[in-house]
C-alpha cells in the first residue's frame, strides 16, 4: 500500500449508476486496473455479471431491480468488511433502491457516482443492440425508454463519458478520491 487516501484498511464502495451503455463497466474496469496497480485490493460487482449468477433469478420489474440492488449492496458490504475496495456497476435506476444500498453498505463507505452520459448517446452506442431490440418491442421495461431512471440529485461524483474519455475520467476520479480529507 502506497497511499493513505486509497487504503485497504479503510475500504469503500464506489457505486456507479447510469443508463445502459453509459460507460459504467468500462470505467469500473479501468479504475480497477489503476487501483490494483497502486496496490489497492478491489472487487468488481457488475450488473451483467451478477445477473448471470447470483441474480440469475431476477428480471427487470421494480421489485426485481430492488432485490438485485439489495443483493449487490449486501455483497459489497461483506467485501468491504474483508478489506476490499468495491466497484459496483449497476444501472440501479431507482433513487430509493440506491438509498437502501447506501444504508446497507454504510453511509461512511458508500460513494454514489453518476455516469451521466445522455440517453441519446447511449442509444447511439448501443453496444449490445439492446436499445434497438427495445425500440422494436422485443424488450420491455428498458431503462430510459419504457422504464424510469431517477437521476441522482447529489452524487458524490459524476461523469459524462461523451465528454471525457475513460482514461481521463479515471484520472479525475482518482484525484477526487485522493484529494478528500477522509480516506476512502
Ligand atoms: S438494474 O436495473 O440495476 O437491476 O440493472 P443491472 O443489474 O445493472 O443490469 C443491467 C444490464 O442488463 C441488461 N438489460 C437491461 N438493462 C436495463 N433494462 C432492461 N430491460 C434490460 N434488459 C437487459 C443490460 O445489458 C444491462 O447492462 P449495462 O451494462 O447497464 O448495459
Ligand atoms: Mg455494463
Amino acid at each position: 500500500m502506497k497511499t493513505l487516501a486509497l487504503s485497504n484498511a479503510c475500504p469503500a464502495t464506489l457505486w456507479f449508476t447510469g443508463l445502459s451503455g453509459a460507460g459504467k463497466t468500462t470505467l469500473v474496469r479501468a479504475l480497477q486496473a489503476r487501483l490494483e496497480g497502486q496496490g489497492v485490493r478491489t472487487a468488481v460487482l457488475d450488473g451483467d455479471a451478477l445477473r448471470s449468477g447470483l441474480c440469475a433469478d431476477l428480471g427487470f420489474d421494480d421489485a426485481a431491480r430492488a432485490e438485485n440492488v439489495r443483493r449487490a449492496a449486501e455483497v459489497a458490504r461483506l467485501m468491504n468488511d474483508a478489506g476490499l475496495v468495491v466497484l459496483c456497476a449497476l444501472i440501479s435506476p431507482r433513487r430509493a433502491h440506491r438509498e437502501r444500498a447506501r444504508h446497507i453498505v454504510g453511509a461512511d463507505r458508500f460513494r454514489e457516482i453518476h455516469v451521466s452520459t445522455p440517453l441519446a448517446v447511449c442509444e447511439a452506442r448501443d453496444p449490445k443492440g439492446l436499445y434497438a431490440r427495445a425500440r422494436r418491442g422485443e424488450l420491455r421495461r428498458f431503462t430510459g425508454l419504457d422504464d424510469p431512471y431517477d437521476v441522482p440529485t447529489a452524487p458524490w461524483w459524476a461523469v459524462d463519458t461523451s465528454q471525457v474519455d475513460p482514461s481521463a475520467a479515471v484520472d479525475a476520479l482518482l484525484n477526487q478520491l485522493q484529494g478528500r480529507a477522509q480516506p476512502i
